[in-house]
């Protein structure tokens, strides 16, 4: 890769690494994560003009914490230790690093009595968390800022360009951490603010076109904001070199085929090969209610289509995935040198080895924030930069026993209407402050009265939970009257059901999705 200015962030292990790798990409400027014992080579090809070296949970004195690899020093490139990432520069340059008697975790008032590049003068707030601290100075380096329990809560050697910082000013918590950040950037390693969507989608560009010359490209599409955009990416690349698949199983919810061809064949002009494929997709669902028999049924069918539709198009030798850059850093583990390991992606449906697809994946260095934003500079229009996540299974499920046509359709009118009074509501604009929300069909029917009738008919539970990360979520609170509206809602429009209720399980100890 042929940036002009790089950041390096050499992870040691901490919990923060991601929001340090963020933080630089914030002011503009490219960083990329890589292994504390990443190869001298690998590292160097990539040119850094600055090395963030991260906190971490070891101690420098314990015999099998990891060093500060040896050739860094030399380098001559600015180097700043965050947390473990100053120990070890201490411990390395000839300081001395010993356990603290007062642990530090939270905030510290930090006292900065002297003018100094990288952090400024006066008392600031701090967030702290490290048991070990500096006892004694490397040769070379003076006293920048102190807090009460630790003298030397941040050094710095001007001549060698070489800081640390006991404390991180990659959490918001520390008011003058993004400060810092840009004082490192910009006056200690000089690099200027290059970054942006419009040099991304350039680079992109060159890059695929680098890879794929004249050869044709594939790409399967399903409405996913990672596959849309680098779709969308690898179409500005190469044009008419590029088919996108999508394959339409039936089980999406309500206009969003029509959505997805529209945006990729009149928005975006892709030469989208859409496969009808509902008949298929019900016909192997047929009699099953097991959830991973579901997925598995829905994958090898996609499977056998894809493989059909790739035989059609002459079997392109490279395959476009939307793999992005939390399932590249995610994938390396800390004690490992070799970071280009690519995590089985499922964003395909878990293409099999055999189809032999070289792959291009021109997201593989960008956060999903990231991605969205060069959505936007890309022309994607918002219904697809701002979909919520939507399992690859669709509405199967979301449709608890068996998937029937008509029980799916029953589920989509839900679902739409749910989706339709929450935006009305204002409580999902984008993605923000309801992560996921959707209907799921239950299987079982109960006992209800609809005028002077008694009816016997199906359940629909409403699911909205609001997350990060989606490995942990809270149930969202809606208000009371927009329930009950969408439970009046639900139960006079669509057929079949007569009873609506709200789930109000987090995960753990549940799941977002009910199967
Ligand atoms: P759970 O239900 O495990 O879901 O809390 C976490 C996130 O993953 C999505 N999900 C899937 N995505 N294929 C997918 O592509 C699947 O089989 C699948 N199952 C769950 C879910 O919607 C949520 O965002």
């Amino acid at each position: 890769m042929n940036r002009q200015d790089t950041l390096i962030i050499l992870d040691f292990g901490s919990q923060y690494t991601q929001l340090i790798t963020r933080c630089v990409r914030e002011q503009f400027v490219f960083s990329q994560q890589l292994p504390w014992n990443t190869d001298p080579e690998v590292l160097s090809r990539l040119n850094p003009k600055g090395i963030i070296l991260s906190g971490g949970p070891a101690s420098v004195n314990s015999p099998d914490a990891p060093k500060l690899p040896s050739y860094l020093p030399n380098l001559k490139i600015p180097l700043l230790g965050i947390c473990y990432g100053m120990q070890l520069l201490a411990d390395a340059l000839d300081g001395q690093v010993i356990p603290s008697m007062e642990r530090e975790y939270g905030s510290a008032n930090l006292i900065v009595s002297k003018a100094n590049a990288l952090i400024p003068e006066g008392m600031h707030s701090v967030w702290m968390s490290h048991g070990d601290r500096i006892n004694k100075l490397p040769p070379g380096f003076e006293i920048l800022a102190s807090t009460d329990n630790s003298p030397i809560a941040a050094m710095g050697d001007p001549d060698r360009h070489f800081y640390g910082v006991q404390f991180h000013p990659e959490v918001k918590h520390t008011s003058i951490g993004v400060d810092i950040i840009r004082r490192f950037l910009f006056e200690i390693c000089q690099v200027s603010s290059t970054w942006t969507p419009e040099s991304i989608i350039k680079e992109s560009i060159n890059q695929v076109r680098d890879q794929v010359g004249a050869s044709r490209v594939l790409s399967a599409v399903s409405g996913g904001i990672d596959s849309s955009v680098a779709t969308a990416l690898v179409h500005r690349a190469i044009g008419s070199q590029l088919d996108a698949v999508f394959v339409d199983n039936g089980l999406l919810r309500k206009d969003e085929p029509e959505q997805v061809i529209h945006s990729f064949r009149e928005i975006l002009g892709i030469q989208l090969h859409s496969v009808p494929a509902k008949d298929q997709f019900f016909s192997d669902l047929k009699g099953i209610t097991d959830p991973e028999e579901k997925r598995s049924r829905i994958g090898n069918r996609f499977i056998r289509i894809f493989e059909n539709q790739a035989r059609a198009l002459g079997h392109p030798k490279f395959l476009v995935q939307g793999t992005i850059y939390p399932d590249v850093v995610e994938s390396y583990s800390h004690d490992r040198a070799q970071t280009e390991t690519i995590k089985t992606h499922h964003n395909v449906g878990g293409l099999p080895e055999e189809m032999n697809f070289k792959l291009v994946e021109p997201l593989r260095y960008l956060f999903k924030d990231e991605v969205r934003k060069l959505g936007i500079a890309l022309g994607l229009p918002d219904s697809l930069v701002w979909r919520q996540p939507f399992p690859g299974p669709g509405l199967a499920i979301r449709c608890l026993g068996e998937v029937t046509p008509e029980r799916v359709e029953l589920v989509r009118a839900a679902d739409a209407i749910f989706i339709a009074e929450l935006n009305q509501a204002g409580l999902v604009k984008k993605a923000k402050e309801i992560s996921q929300y959707f209907t799921v069909l239950l299987p079982i029917k109960t006992v209800g009265v609809m005028g002077d009738q008694r009816t016997y008919e199906n359940v629909i539970a409403l699911r909205a939970v609001s997350t990060d990360d989606f490995m942990t979520a809270d149930w969202s609170r809606l208000p009371l009257e927009l329930l009950a509206r969408i439970s009046n809602r639900i139960v006079n429009d669509v057929q079949g059901v007569n009873r609506v209720v709200y789930d109000i399980t987090s995960k753990p100890p549940g799941t977002i999705e009910w199967e």
